[in-house]
């Protein structure tokens, strides 16, 4: 087969890394990518918002099947357009990709449904909103409705903080994603990503892991799209497993195939383990970034047929195998990130750091010239690892990070803390 992968950063190569060692890949294509993508797959300069020329390249290059990694071009409906044009793509329509696009709809599915998830109104007007938010009392938890790059939620600690995050949002100070807000109940517990593999019909598990967004050591400074990320998540065994897929994914999986919007693609449950069971804080509709590039590694079976399948609508008698052991990821990032940062700085040691046993380098932000590295973007390398503990895992990525050479970058040094505790202790 030959593939197109659409995105360029960690999540798009730990895909590429796996989908390039598929008996099934003849040609592998990747539109941006990156310095580290270029070691599996062809790169190519596209426009993703350019569906017309990503679909001529697609006819041109007879490409099979087309992996999208990001959200943006699903919610544009990048899925919608190539395959009303003939070419096979793996993820969810614009319509179904709802269930990121929009806070709001997603929470109104849950209420419908009886998907556990925070008590909540939405809003479009601020006096009606923060009339709620005095009714409630805080915490209580501010989102925007639509995309907002990881800066739509606030969680806030009083009614203050709380009123200033309606008028920032209602005042346009997040674009037309905060047009609409959504205020829900504090959800309290420990938090956990779940992924699932839908195929409009059937959803099977796929994995789960835990992440680390805040900029610093002991989960302080600004939020981040990710510095770390591990694989299982310690707090979801086989039986809550079994919870979420039948009180969360498998309603949701019906749900949307009744409105008409079947769910094909990644479904990634951001959820909240409580005293009283699971509950849904938010769906994505793709993989996780820097969660695949813990999973990945954790996947023994191949991934193209498993994508296949999920776009032909085949899941069903379909087995997916993981290896138990852990996996765990450090992001290393320009200095400055989340805020401003410089691009170009030149990053050495990366051969030496890939020869740790475990360890498998994954390109965030990255470009070659003149056969050097250069850092080009704010989260830069994902330094991921197997172990067979977390604090192994961990040890690897550690020492890989070691014999990286980048004045310019920084990382964290606890990634992994609390599952390293939770074996610890046990
Ligand atoms: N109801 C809630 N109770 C407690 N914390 C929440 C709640 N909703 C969101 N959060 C926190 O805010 C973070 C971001 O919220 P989320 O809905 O995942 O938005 P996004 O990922 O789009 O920014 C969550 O990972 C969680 O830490
Ligand atoms: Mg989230």
């Amino acid at each position: 087969m030959n593939i197109l992968l659409l995105g360029s950063g960690g999540r798009e190569h730990a895909l590429a890394w796996k989908m390039a060692d598929s008996p099934l890949t003849e040609r592998l294509y990747c539109a941006p990518g990156n310095a580290g993508i270029a070691q599996q797959a062809q790169c190519v300069s596209l426009d993703l918002t350019d569906h017309t020329a990503i679909v001529a390249f697609c006819r041109e290059h007879r490409i099979d099947l087309v992996v999208v990694g990001p959200e943006a071009p699903l919610c544009a409906g990048i899925v919608d357009d190539l395959e009303s044009a003939g070419v096979k793509a793996f993820g969810p329509s614009r319509a179904a990709a709802q269930l990121e696009r929009s806070k709001g709809f997603t929470k109104d599915l849950c209420r419908a449904n009886g998907i556990p998830t925070a008590a909540y109104e939405r809003f479009k007007h601020a006096p009606a909103a923060k009339a709620y938010i005095r009714s409630h009392g805080a915490p209580i938890v501010v989102k925007a409705d639509g995309l907002a790059a990881g800066k739509g939620v606030i969680v806030a600690q009083s009614e203050a903080e709380a009123e200033a995050a309606v008028d920032m949002m209602f005042g346009g100070g997040l674009g037309e994603a905060g047009g609409e807000v959504v205020i829900e109940e504090f959800l309290d517990g420990e938090e956990a990503s779940f992924f699932a593999l839908c195929d409009g019909e059937t959803a099977i598990p796929l994995a789960t892991a835990q992440d680390h967004k805040r900029a610093f050591d002991g989960d302080k400074g600004p939020n981040t799209g990710g510095m770390g990320a591990y694989s299982p998540a310690p707090n979801i065994d086989a039986e809550m497993s079994d919870r979420i897929m039948n009180d969360i994914i498998a309603p949701t999986m019906r749900a949307t195939k009744a409105i008409g919007t079947p769910y094909k693609g990644v479904l990634y449950a951001g959820l909240m383990i409580t005293r009283h069971g699971p509950k849904l804080i938010e769906y994505n509709a793709r993989f996780g970034d820097p969660e695949t590039q813990v999973l990945m590694p954790r996947l023994m079976s191949d991934l193209v047929p498993a994508l296949l399948a999920s776009r032909d609508g085949v899941l069903k008698s379909f087995d997916l195998r993981w290896y138990e052991t852990p996996a765990l990821t450090v992001v290393m990032a320009a200095r400055g990130y989340p805020g401003h940062y410089a691009r170009g700085t030149v990053i050495e040691g990366l051969d030496e750091a890939a020869a740790v046993e475990g360890v498998q380098i994954f390109h965030a932000g990255t470009k070659a010239e003149g056969g050097r590295i250069l850092a080009n973007g704010g989260r830069v390398l994902n330094v991921s690892a197997t172990g067979k503990t977390v604090r192994k895992a961990q040890a690897r990525a550690y020492a890989a990070i070691a014999r990286i050479r980048w004045p310019e970058g920084f990382y964290r040094r606890d990634i992994g803390w609390r599952a390293v505790e939770r074996e610890t202790s046990a």
